[in-house]
């Protein structure tokens, strides 16, 4: 589209559906416009400006004041994602019951786009998959709180009462999430991460143990 800055993208069998899903979130104002699959076969979506940080994380990333604002945009495009009737399959990964939303799958700071300490955007969508809310939030709760033992290279140094206290933060800006079904989330996604072949396997093996934990 002409005038329209945009980004290229890996694309594959889902790619039609999660612009699909994009495009009837567009009015939540979260997410980027879809401009469908280039000549070269990848996927095209514009560009949202503004800052999307990359670790190590800069620290206003974990002010309160973001948290708060990832919990209340994530239940927007949920509450959205919901309206839209989209079928269960054909998204990357298979759908988790009970499928209450669309998830983001991936949300995480560098899936984030902020101006001016408003969160503008996620981005990054082709993990989205149909699951209970708790499946973002505790994927959410892993890095934006962050739910991670001392000494994490990703991580915010931060007590246990403290990381308690950013867990019910999260929760409250989503609208009343429960802290303990969101922690029991954080478990499941992170053993699932320990269980891939990522290179990150064993540091998110230790960050399930610390998980556990809480
Ligand atoms: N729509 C967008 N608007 C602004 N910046 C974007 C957009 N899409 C991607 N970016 C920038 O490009 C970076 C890489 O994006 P992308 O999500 O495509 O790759 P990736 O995060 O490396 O992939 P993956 O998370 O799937 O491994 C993002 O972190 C962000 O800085
Ligand atoms: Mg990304």
């Amino acid at each position: 589209m002409e005038g329209v800055e945009t980004v290229r993208r890996e694309s594959g069998p889902w790619t039609p559906l999660v612009q699909r899903l994009m495009h009837g979130l567009r009015a939540t104002g979260l997410v980027p416009e879809p401009l469908g699959v280039g000549d070269d076969g990848r996927e095209v979506v514009a560009y949202v400006a503004g800052d999307c940080p990359h670790y190590p994380l800069p620290p206003w990333v974990w002010t309160d004041a973001a948290l708060r604002q990832v919990g209340s945009a994530l239940r927007k495009v949920h509450d959205a994602s919901a309206t839209l009737g989209l079928p269960s399959a054909g998204w990357r990964s298979p759908a988790v019951p009970p499928a209450e939303v669309v998830c983001h799958g991936d949300v995480s700071p560098d899936n984030t786009v902020w101006r001016g300490g408003r969160l503008v955007a996620f981005i990054d969508w082709d993990r989205a998959v149909p699951a209970p809310r708790g499946y973002d939030l505790g994927y959410a709760a892993y890095r934006f709180v962050s739910l991670t033992p001392p000494g994490h290279p990703d991580g915010l140094a931060a007590p246990v009462a403290k990381q308690r206290r950013r867990l019910d933060l999260l929760c409250a800006g989503y609208g009343g999430a429960d802290p303990a079904d969101v922690l029991r989330w954080a478990v499941y996604r992170v053993e699932a991460l320990a269980a891939s072949d990522s290179p990150h396997a064993a540091l998110y093996a230790g960050d399930a143990v610390w998980l556990r934990s809480l």
